[in-house]
């Protein structure tokens, strides 16, 4: 059922969910619930990100966290409520557009998710490859972005032989690759001692100063108190708090 419960703290949300402009917020969740069979995530969850804001998700194991950004990279659907991403409403997003609307996303994941029989350099050519781009294109991107990420010398290293930190860097280069407007982060230092984690937190950093928005998953609460952002606690698949301050 796509009808919104009206609710007095977002007056926004007494109007029914249209195609929204830009202005908008470029993520919002509606009143979203989520389940896996009798096992509910997420309960009731409204929350929007405005264009270029750094958002880290925090709160205890199980609270949600990678529940509500599988909801917004499509690996998922809500139970109940709604996602607009960019304003569009990914209920009215038909099978076929998913792939498209994932390429306005950058995605990185904990395990970095990399290909370990690719080299680095393939690991993010893929993704250009896929999004049928030229080869002299794909060239100089893959390139510039292993430089960025400062991996410079380790295009043709495959993942089993780069350190933890290295691996996701060349997540960050892929997620990165296709130009995302908004990269969704789902721990990505958790497995990183905290030099590298420094570094993939000023990577993504760097794409927020570039007018990114960023949605980052964690636990760590050193990384949080480092960067000064909004914090969103979740706990038991509710928002217990927004603003800052420690997880309860
Ligand atoms: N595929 C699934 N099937 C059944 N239950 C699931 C599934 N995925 C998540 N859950 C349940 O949903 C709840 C939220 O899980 P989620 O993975 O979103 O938590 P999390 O906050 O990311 O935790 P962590 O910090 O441990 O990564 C948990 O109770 C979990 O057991
Ligand atoms: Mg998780």
């Amino acid at each position: 059922m796509n009808s919104l419960k009206p609710n007095s703290q977002t007056p926004s949300m007494e109007r029914p969910v249209e195609e929204e402009k830009s202005v908008a917020p470029v993520i919002r969740l509606f009143h979203v619930t989520k389940r896996y069979g009798a096992q509910t995530a997420l309960t009731d969850v409204s929350l929007d990100v405005r264009k270029n804001e750094f958002v880290f998700l925090t709160g205890p194991s199980g609270a949600g966290k990678s529940t509500l950004l599988r909801l917004l990279y499509m690996a998922e659907t809500a139970s109940e409520g709604q996602i607009l991403i960019e304003g569009k409403n990914l209920k009215r997003v038909p099978r076929r557009k998913i792939p498209y609307l994932r390429r306005t996303m950058g995605i990185v994941f904990q395990d970095f998710k990399l290909i370990p029989a690719l080299t680095a350099y393939e690991n993010v050519a893929l993704v250009l490859e896929a999004a049928g781009q030229q080869p002299e294109y794909i060239d100089k991107k893959v390139r510039h972005l292993l430089r960025m990420v400062g991996l410079e010398g380790k295009e043709r290293s495959l993942p089993p032989s780069l350190s933890g930190g290295e691996q996701q860097r060349v997540a960050v280069a892929r997620a990165m690759c296709g130009e995302p407007r908004i990269v969704l982060a789902d721990e990505p230092t958790g497995s990183l001692d905290t030099e590298s984690a420094e570094v993939v937190l000023s990577l993504l950093s760097d794409f927020h100063s570039r007018g990114g928005t960023v949605l980052v998953a964690t636990h760590d609460a050193k990384l949080i108190a480092q960067a000064n952002k909004r914090v969103v606690h979740l706990k038991g698949g509710q928002i217990t708090g927004d603003g800052g301050g420690v997880a309860s």
